[in-house]
């Protein structure tokens, strides 16, 4: 089991939560926290004991997305590629994990933070939620089947605004589209998606893992090679001048110039 102190996992009554803590750098996520919620799904589909997943941040962050400063090395390193790194077999098995898993997002879900909750079954948000995808900005593409899942969600263009544009949309328009079950105070947040995980956690689980399997089971071999296709590209767009000028400029806390790219 990887250990990482910026991810905590706790199971109490059925339920693993699986919580971000890593508040003074917003919950960027590094590639040790990828393995240990890896390692904490992989333990959570064993363990007879768990019925069902939460993910959480707190009342002001979920998640900035891949930490970037992890970015910049892995391109330096020129190891950026690989279909075997944490972050995507975090990927894999979170679309593929077979009981629920539920999330409550308060405050920025950006990148990952965002597209994780397309393999959630109940998403839970506070109003100062703010979600954002700004992989072309940082010289990227989409990941975790958000090609492939948004645009049905969304609408072609809706996607293209959110994925092209990467501009953040609040609460309200995700409730909107339905990538958030319910809106409540930040305070509420979390302990309204416990309670809807204790409340699957009582349920049978044999019957939840099956209606949740057969829900998906008309898409889950298309997400699962578009995951495959987006990380060939992902992997190649790492390596390019823009993904490398943009997390420069993240780093120097500047903006990122695009004009000769
Ligand atoms: N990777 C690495 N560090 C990050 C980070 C990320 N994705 N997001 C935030 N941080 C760090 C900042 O560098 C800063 O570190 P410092 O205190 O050492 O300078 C700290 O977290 C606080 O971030 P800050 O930008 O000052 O917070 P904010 O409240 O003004 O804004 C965000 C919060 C999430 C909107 C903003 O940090 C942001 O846009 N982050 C980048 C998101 C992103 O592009 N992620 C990649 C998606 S693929």
């Amino acid at each position: 089991m990887t250990q990482s102190t910026d991810i905590l996992v706790h199971t109490e009554a059925g339920v693993a939560t699986i919580t971000f803590n890593r508040a003074d750098k917003k919950n960027s996520i590094t590639e040790a926290m990828y393995a240990a919620m890896a390692d904490a799904l992989a333990a959570a589909e064993q363990d007879a004991a768990v019925r069902c997943v939460v993910f959480q941040g707190d009342m002001a962050i979920f998640s900035a997305g891949n930490d970037i400063a992890d970015f910049l090395q892995q391109v330096q390193a020129g190891s950026q590629g690989g279909t075997e790194r944490p972050v995507w077999r975090f990927l894999r098995t979170i679309a593929a994990f077979p009981k629920p898993i539920v999330a409550a997002v308060c405050g920025p879900a950006v990148g990952i933070g965002t597209t994780l909750l397309l393999h959630c079954d109940l998403v839970y948000a506070g109003d100062n939620a703010a979600f954002s995808l700004p992989f072309v900005n940082l010289g990227l593409c989409p990941e975790a089947a958000s090609s492939l899942l948004l645009p049905q969600m969304l609408g072609y263009h809706r996607a293209a605004e959110a994925l092209l544009l990467g501009e953040p949309f609040l609460a309200e328009a995700a409730l909107e589209v339905g990538l958030v079950n319910r809106v409540v105070p930040p305070a509420e947040c979390n302990a309204l998606a416990q309670a809807q995980a204790r409340k699957l956690a009582a349920k049978p689980l044999a019957a939840l893992v099956e209606t949740k399997r057969l829900m998906k089971a008309g898409q889950a071999p298309q997400v699962q090679a578009r995951m495959q296709e987006e990380g060939a590209s992902f992997a190649r767009l790492m390596a390019g001048p823009a993904a490398r000028e943009a997390f420069t400029a993240f780093m120097q806390k500047r903006k990122p110039d695009f004009s000769n790219l």
